[in-house]
């Protein structure tokens, strides 16, 4: 199984570089942020969060690296009050990891085989395949449109509710074998993304609840920053990075909405954006790691 390689480091350790005290890392993962954050500024103590029970396994070797600067916690970054602390920096770096794409048995991938089940957390929640099973038309609507956008979800929703009559799918194979056989899928327009792309997405957000648990989440994370905590977020899709935006925005007491003409002095400002537009990846890094090809990252510190 391959690694994970930590999407735009350069500028995370940029973005942390003159921050020291306690960060919070809300989605450890491989632990590839935290590794060179810790070894970056040795002023610096990292509290690791991750759902998943094997990004726990991981940080069992961090914590034998970095004993007094590291400890990890199995909990939803969108729970954090929980750990009633305050944070000198917080990253989320949002979405899978390519320990969790990459492992068939995990059920994210469309091209490999295995149990479709797509949890981050295998222990809570069901897996992909009970969810098609189970949601109603409106549930599956909101998966397959509006968190996959996937053009053809109509179909596609319709096509699903038909077959499950009849049929279950319990593999991922089994599942990307019925989309293209079934739907128009295969000929779909978008080129370079396997045509069951948008359809997997959407059930993987529905199925790990992402967009709910980012809008707790980024709350939580703003309200537990001290003053002058950075606090940096990268996500992977539009609808994460929407999110993001109007959270940003509102703390920055700036508007999304070039209609809205409520004055500036008005808002209640208590952050600054660090950067003015998203960073993005070089074409570099894209061409070494393609997974950063979609990633945003935005900056803002807490006034
Ligand atoms: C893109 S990976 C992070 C990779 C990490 N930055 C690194 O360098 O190795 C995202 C990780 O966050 C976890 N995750 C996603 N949403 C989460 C949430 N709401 N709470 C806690 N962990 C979450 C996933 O299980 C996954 O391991």
């Amino acid at each position: 199984m391959e690694g994970h390689i930590p999407v735009l480091k350069k500028p995370i350790l940029e973005a942390f570089r003159n921050v020291s005290g306690l960060l919070l890392d809300g989605t450890f993962g491989g632990g590839g942020h935290t590794e060179a954050l810790l070894e970056q500024n040795s002023s610096l103590n990292v509290t690791g969060l991750d759902v998943d029970p094997e990004a726990q396994v991981r940080a069992e070797s961090l914590k034998q690296q970095f004993p007094r600067r590291f400890e990890f916690y199995p909990l939803n970054f969108s729970e954090l009050e929980q750990l009633h602390k305050t944070f000198d920096g917080v990253l989320l770096d949002l979405g899978v990891s390519s320990f969790q794409l990459d492992n068939a048995d995990r059920g994210f991938s469309f091209i490999k085989e295995g149990p479709l089940d797509m949890r981050m957390n295998p222990n809570s929640g069901i897996p992909a395949s009970h969810f098609l099973k189970t949601a109603t038309s409106e549930e599956l609507t909101k998966a397959i449109r509006d968190y996959g956008e996937e053009p053809h979800w109509k179909f596609v929703v319709k096509s699903i509710l038909n077959a499950r009559e009849t049929e279950t799918w319990e593999t991922t194979t089994e599942f990307v074998a019925f989309l293209l056989e079934n739907t128009p899928l295969m000929h779909s327009k978008k080129r370079g993304i396997h045509p069951a792309t948008r359809v997997f997405q959407g059930i993987r957000i529905a199925v790990n609840d992402e967009l709910n648990h980012l809008e707790k989440g980024l709350t939580a994370a703003f309200n537990a920053l001290n003053k002058a905590g950075i606090l940096a977020v990268i996500s992977f899709h539009s609808l994460e990075d929407r999110i993001v935006k109007q959270h940003f925005y509102e703390w920055c007491g700036r508007s999304t909405n070039r209609l809205d003409e409520q004055p500036r002095q008005l808002k209640t400002i208590s952050a600054e954006l660090l950067a003015r537009k998203p960073i993005v990846a070089t074409d570099e890094e894209v061409r070494v790691n393609p997974r950063a090809r979609s990633a945003k990252l935005r900056i803002l510190r807490k006034l």
